[in-house]
C-alpha cells in the first residue's frame, strides 16, 4: 500500500487531471465539511451532494424537485462561515454539523455547496473510491480502506480558503498512523503523508489546544453560535460509519462494511 497527501488546496486543479481509477481517495474538511456530512449520514441523511458552486446547488434544487418531493430536497453549506442566502433564497441550512439533527435531515437528501469540502470532493470524483473523512469517523474509515486492499490511498486535505488547515493535515495524519500501525507489510508513505504524520503525534497530547490556533477555528470560535463546533468536530469516532461517494456522485453512508 502507498500513502500520499495533499497538504494544500493549491494542488486540487492538478488533482482534476490525474488518472486516480485505482487510488482511493480520503477527503479531510474537518472544520467542518466533512464532519458535517457523516453527522448528516449518522442522522439517517439519504444522501449529500456536493456541489462547488452556489448556482449549480440552485439549479439541482430546481431539477430535483421535479422528480421528488421538494421538501425532501435541503439547500446546506456555507460562505465565510455562515449559511448561505442567494438570489432570493435562503438555504436551509448553514454548515454546522450540529445543526444536521434527525428531525432536520432524516430521509433528506443535502444539496450542499462550501468554500473547501465540497471542491475538494468533487476534484477527485473520478477516483476508484471516495469518502468523506473526519475525526468523527476515523476508524470506520480505516477499517473500511484495510478490507477493501487499495493499492493507492491519496489524503487530501481540504483547506481554509487558499491556504493549508492544519486541522485537516493532522486528521490525515492520524489516518495514515492507523493504517500503518498494524498490518504485515508497512506501507510506503510520501514525505507530505510523513509532515502529516509528525503533526499529528505532535497535536495527539491536546488535540484541541493544536487546532485552536488554526484560522478556521480561530474563525469558528469567535462567531458565538459556531464555537461549539470546533469541539464538536473533534471528537473522535463517535460516528462509526464510512461516508462513501457514490456513481451518481453523491455521498452515501456505506451499509456494507
Ligand atoms: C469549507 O468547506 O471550507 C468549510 O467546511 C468551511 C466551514 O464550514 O467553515
Amino acid at each position: 500500500m502507498k500513502i500520499e497527501t495533499i497538504l494544500t488546496p493549491a494542488e486540487l486543479p492538478a488533482l482534476a487531471q490525474r488518472d486516480l481509477r485505482a487510488t482511493a481517495c480520503v477527503v479531510f474538511d474537518v472544520l467542518r465539511a466533512t464532519s458535517t456530512f457523516v453527522t448528516a449520514l449518522h442522522h439517517d441523511a439519504q444522501a449529500i451532494i456536493p456541489v462547488s458552486e452556489i448556482a449549480e446547488a440552485l439549479k439541482i434544487k430546481k431539477s430535483e424537485s421535479r422528480i421528488q418531493n421538494p421538501e425532501s430536497i435541503l439547500l446546506g453549506g456555507e460562505r465565510n462561515g455562515v449559511r448561505i442566502s442567494a438570489d432570493g433564497v435562503d438555504f436551509d441550512l448553514g454548515n454546522s454539523p450540529r445543526e444536521y439533527t434527525p428531525e432536520k435531515v432524516r430521509g433528506k437528501t443535502i444539496v450542499s455547496t462550501t468554500t473547501n469540502g465540497t471542491r475538494a470532493l468533487r476534484a477527485c470524483a473520478n477516483a476508484q473510491e471516495v469518502l468523506a473523512g473526519s475525526f468523527l469517523n476515523l476508524t470506520a474509515t480505516v477499517e473500511f480502506i484495510r478490507r477493501n486492499n487499495f493499492e493507492n490511498i491519496l489524503l487530501i486535505c481540504a483547506g481554509t480558503g487558499k491556504n493549508k488547515a492544519d486541522e485537516d493535515v493532522i486528521a490525515a495524519g492520524a489516518l495514515a498512523e492507523l493504517l500503518t500501525a498494524r498490518g504485515d507489510a508497512r506501507p510506503t508513505i510520501s514525505d507530505p503523508t510523513e509532515i502529516a504524520l509528525r503533526l499529528w503525534l505532535e497535536a495527539k497530547p491536546d488535540l484541541s489546544a493544536a487546532v485552536a490556533n488554526a484560522e478556521n477555528a480561530r474563525r469558528l470560535l469567535a462567531i458565538p453560535e459556531l464555537h461549539d463546533d470546533v469541539a464538536f468536530c473533534l471528537q473522535r469516532d463517535i460516528f462509526p460509519l464510512v461516508a462513501k461517494m457514490g456513481v451518481d456522485r453523491a455521498i452515501h453512508r456505506q451499509t456494507e462494511l
